[in-house]
């Protein structure tokens, strides 16, 4: 298969293109930090992408093309992450983030889909999160941005579905494999922040979390098969057993409750 993957120099994105070389298939990485002109060893074509631009996005696709023509499959990771307080997060912020964790998503999607319509198939893997399904204290840009994507996904795959395309949704829990520089604090989180001790708490554990988080390894392989299967599942979740049970609880208890549950993970200061 061809397969284009966005947000590909580090982190899951990273360990997807790997997998998918491994499996013998034509890998296109798409981001920021590739010149385009660097020798590839491992087998990928790196070329530069920032998904937040409509012209990068389109000179992607068509040097993408050029490279490997006849795309069966993209795979968006593209993302990061902005920590910061519901009420200290900018508006700018926000937009920011969604502008490259979803609207990338969209941009790059609507470029490629009229060339998936006209070969009439297709296939479209977007990576949401936990955070797509469930809210994560101080993470409320990106869990909103997942949550967009959640809802994109399914309307995308009723809309497509008539032209062979194919959509996933990939929902990762913690994983070991992101790096830092993509975890940015709001500029308003500073020392006089009335939720500092909070923020620090929800923010330790959330670093702890990931830390100790699953194998980037094994997610590329589990989605390299689910890829590869003539009839992609809709949803792929590969988290541990108690992000599967968050889950689970979310969708089963009353929203009161499993607030007052996730506030006390992430957020209850254990006093001595
Ligand atoms: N790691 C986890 O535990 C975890 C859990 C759940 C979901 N996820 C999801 O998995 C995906 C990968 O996350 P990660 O934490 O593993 O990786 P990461 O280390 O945070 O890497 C982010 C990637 O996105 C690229 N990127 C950022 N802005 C971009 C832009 N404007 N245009 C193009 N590329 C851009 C970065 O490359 P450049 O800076 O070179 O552009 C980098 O390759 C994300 O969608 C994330 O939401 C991760």
């Amino acid at each position: 298969m061809i397969i284009y993957i966005t947000g590909a120099s580090s982190g899951l994105g990273l360990h997807t293109a790997q997998a998918m070389a491994r499996h013998g298939h034509t890998v296109v990485a798409g981001a920021r930090s590739f010149d385009g002109n660097g020798p590839s060893d491992d087998g990928i074509i790196r070329l530069p992408l920032d998904v937040t631009d409509p012209r990068s996005v389109e000179a992607f696709v068509r040097r993408a093309g050029e490279a490997a023509p006849g795309v069966d499959c993209v795979i968006h990771c593209a993302a990061f992450l902005m920590l910061g307080s519901c009420e200290e997060t900018t508006v700018e912020e926000y937009a920011r983030v969604l502008d490259t964790d979803f609207l990338g998503m969209v941009r790059v999607n609507q470029a490629l889909l009229p060339i998936m319509r006209k070969q009439e198939h297709g296939k479209i893997v977007m990576f949401s999160s936990i955070n797509g399904l469930l809210g994560i204290p101080f993470q409320s840009a990106y869990t909103a941005a997942k949550h967009a994507v959640e809802g994109y996904a399914e309307c995308l795959q009723m809309e497509t579905m008539d032209f062979g395309i194919q959509v996933c949704l990939v929902e990762p829990g913690d994983h070991r494999s992101g790096s830092d520089s993509y975890r940015k604090h709001t500029a308003g989180m500073g020392e006089n922040s009335p939720y500092r001790v909070m923020f620090e708490r929800g923010t330790g554990v959330i670093h702890r979390d990931e830390t100790n988080g699953s194998d980037p390894d094994r997610l590329g392989e589990k989605l390299a098969a689910a890829v590869e299967r003539k009839r992609m599942p809709f949803r792929v979740r590969i988290a541990s057993a108690d992000q599967h049970l968050a889950v689970f609880l979310h969708d089963l208890l009353p929203g009161f409750l499993n607030n007052r549950i996730l506030h006390s993970y992430y957020l209850k200061v254990r006093r001595k």
